[in-house]
């Protein structure tokens, strides 16, 4: 349907214009869109806000927390931490909870810190858990999971033996499994009903089998994985053998009153993985057993089909609303749909349209646990949609830590940091600097009741942020500006732009404290210059300040977003570039999910790329590195212009002025150049401290 369309309703073609404003931004080097530009009038969001029956429960709206991993757990049990998260959400208005995986049996550790649900010592901890989403309205299942060959790591660093269909490799995780015999697969679907037995014990209202992302019930279902000779193979029906057997077992161990949901990928988006059609025709044959069945996209077994597993900002908003409309049409019980449903505008869509019945917005709960409250109150443009930026969310997973949100660090931190104490000593508080540290101390020290002056030196807010939106296909980066603005209005502060603090602007304006949060510069590392080379630096090619040549190279120090962001611009715009990388390869800094998609599109653009790579000087065409771990010298030649991606430095002379005169607190960048995380992180805590 298109927005012109007079089949459209006048919510929809509201909604619509509002998702064509900026679904996938493409590449213009202009300045990103802003979340609080797009159309002022809000959509009714009657059908996100309609209740929705499944058995006896009764979900308040159609929004859901999709069972994401947390790494929170302690002794693979809930705990503490895990209750407050979800306390946060189930306040903020969600209808749904999905809780994170829970391993049905001990071949099921694919983390370390995974759930279990394998004894009853687990049944107290889901008891709170459940308690306390219910004390919200909200209802909750849990994930019951099997990863099959899936296996990330282990507790002791020693490799598991892990099982499958049949001795398949996995390609991420170069893991060769055994295959199960029959006995094993017997045990594995008792622990599915064992499992689900204990979650209903502790009130749980209901589970979602994991059958997505190329896990072991998909492992069985996919024919190029499953090659065994036995009855779970040959016909779909013998491959969804295993799965009807978990349902079926599920059913028995629990009663009529409990959910039973199904979570497979539409498409596993892998040349191995699961097709539409193979997918749609399994679910099909099982939905007369299921409650609901819960698409997505991507598979845990390949680098390519695991970027889909959490998309980044790069793939463009609601970008399953199509297959999950194509699924609906051809099913009997209630689909759900996530991935990259960021805003609420965007699932009144899905939802107005037919195309689903529940929207997961997971990360959109991440980053503002407060979003469904926010819409179903008229506060829509309050809401702080999530970048899919997964810097602190899956970021974090990835590290084995807890998870948490760039932009709302209170994330995995609810212990920490709960609610907002109005202070008992009311200050005048001078912020230097309007990036996204500036801003964000600004914002909480205004909201405990501070009178807060924000100075920003140029005429416009965000910081680095501003040059960060610039690089191809993270135009929506920009997003953490303007929530942080956004958030600054409600909470009173006053911003004076074009005023740089120094240390005659404090002398007159007295304040109590000042937060200096004045950021970084491009840092010019010392090297060899024997010639009169062209030799510029990231910002300058960002802001279009320079005139560059044909041949580039980018030496990349850091390893992030910048460098290869830099090379795929530059190519774009007709130069030939070779990108040099210090580490062992490009991206290696980024959230893997963002690495890998990047790395797939520096590899559709052929942009050759030197690992190992220290910049060491350069003559009149010809840049000289070493590499890093021979020594050895590794020479461009023919180039016209060096461009420089090696860090920042602090800007930090306010701190040495204000010495003696007043109290004031460093923050961001300019106490050490990191990134956007830190940053609005010691925002949050300069702040909550004072
Ligand atoms: C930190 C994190 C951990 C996740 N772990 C799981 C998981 O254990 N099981 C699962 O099925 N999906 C997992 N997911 C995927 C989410 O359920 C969801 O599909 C994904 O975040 C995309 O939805 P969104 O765009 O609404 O965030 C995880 C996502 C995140 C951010
Ligand atoms: S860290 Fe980034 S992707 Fe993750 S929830 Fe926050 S804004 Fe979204």
């Amino acid at each position: 349907m298109d927005v012109n369309d007079d089949a459209c309703c006048q919510d929809e073609r509201v909604a619509l214009k509002f998702i064509a404003s900026k679904l996938a931004p493409a590449y213009t080097g202009q300045p990103a869109w802003s979340i609080r530009t797009m159309p002022t009038s809000t959509p009714a969001f009657a059908h996100l806000f309609e209740p929705l029956q499944i058995r006896g429960k009764r979900l308040k709206n159609r929004i859901m927390s999709s069972g994401h991993d947390t790494s929170m757990p302690t002794d693979n049990l809930v705990n503490e931490q895990l209750i407050a998260y979800h306390r946060a959400r189930a306040e903020g208005g969600v209808g749904l909870i999905v809780l994170q995986v829970a391993g049905v049996h001990d071949s099921a550790r694919y983390t370390s810190h995974v759930l279990m649900a394998t004894d009853d010592a687990c049944i107290e901890g889901y008891r709170k858990l459940a308690q306390t989403c219910h004390a919200h309205g909200t209802v909750v299942l849990s994930q019951v999971f099997h990863p099959g060959r899936e296996i990330m790591e282990s507790s002791d660093g020693l490799l598991a033996v892990a099982y499958s269909a049949s001795t398949v490799p996995n390609e991420r995780f170069r893991v060769m499994p055994r295959a199960l015999d029959q006995a094993m697969i017997d045990e594995i679907v008792a622990g599915y009903a064992a499992a689900a037995r204990r979650l209903h014990q502790a009130g749980i209202d209901g589970v979602e089998v994991v059958a997505s992302h190329g896990y072991l019930p998909a492992q069985f279902i996919n024919p190029r994985v499953n090659r065994r000779t036995d009855g779970y193979n040959g016909e779909l029906d013998q491959r969804l053998r295993f799965l009807r057997e978990i349902i079926a077992a599920i059913r028995e161990a629990t009663d009529e009153q409990f959910i039973i949901g199904l979570r497979i990928c539409a498409d596993e988006r892998d040349p191995q993985g699961l097709t539409e059609d193979e997918s749609l025709a399994a679910v099909k044959r099982l939905q007369s057993q299921l409650d609901y069945v819960h698409i997505v996209a991507g598979t845990s077994a390949s680098l390519g089909g695991a970027v889909h597993i959490v998309p980044p900002m790069a793939i463009e908003a609601a970008y399953l609303a199509k297959e999950a409309g194509t699924f609906k049409a051809s099913l009997n019980i209630p689909l759900f749909v996530t991935g990259r449903i960021n805003q609420p505008q965007e699932a009144e869509l899905i939802l107005a349209r037919g195309q689903a019945d529940m929207c997961g917005m997971t990360r959109a709960l991440i980053c503002d646990p407060q979003m469904p409250n926010k819409t179903d109150t008229g506060r829509a443009e309050d809401v702080r949609a999530c970048i899919a930026c997964n810097q602190a969310c899956i970021g974090h997973f990835h590290k084995g830590l807890p998870i948490s949100c760039i932009q709302h660090p209170e994330t995995g931190r609810e212990l920490i940091f709960s609610e907002r104490k109005p202070t008992p000593h009311r200050k005048r508080i001078m912020i230097a600097g309007g990036g996204p540290a500036g801003m964000k101390a600004a914002a909480v020290a205004a909201q405990r009741g501070h009178e807060v002056t924000l100075y920003e030196a140029s005429s416009q807010l965000g910081g680095q942020v501003l040059l960060a939106q610039l690089l191809p296909r993270r135009s929506e980066f920009g997003g953490a500006s303007t929530n942080l603005q956004r958030e600054m209005e409600l909470a009173g502060v006053r911003v004076i732009r074009n005023t740089r603090v120094d240390r005659a602007l404090v002398e007159r304006e007295k304040p109590d404290l000042v937060i200096v949060a004045t950021g970084a510069e491009p840092y010019w590392p010392a090297f060899e210059r024997g010639g009169e080379l062209q030799v510029v630096d990231a910002w300058q090619v960002l802001r279009d300040e320079v005139q560059i040549g044909r041949s580039v190279v980018v030496v990349d120090w850091r390893c992030d977003w910048i460098g290869p962001g830099i090379a795929e611009r530059l190519v774009r715009a007709g130069h030939q570039v070779q990108l040099a990388v210090n580490g062992t390869h490009c991206g290696e800094n980024l959230p893997l999910y963002v690495r890998d998609q990047l790395a797939g599109e520096l590899h559709k653009l052929a942009v050759p790329i030197t690992p190992y790579a220290r910049l060491y000087g350069c003559d009149d065409n010809t840049v000289y590195l070493q590499h890093t771990a021979s020594g050895e010298p590794m020479l461009m030649e023919n180039i016209d212009t060096l461009v420089l991606c090696q860090g920042h430095q602090p800007v930090d002379t306010l701190g040495d002025e204000l010495q003696g005169l007043v109290e004031f607190r460093r923050i961001g960048d300019c106490l050490a150049p990191r990134t956007a995380e830190e940053a609005i992180y010691e925002g949050l805590k300069v702040a909550w401290e004072l």
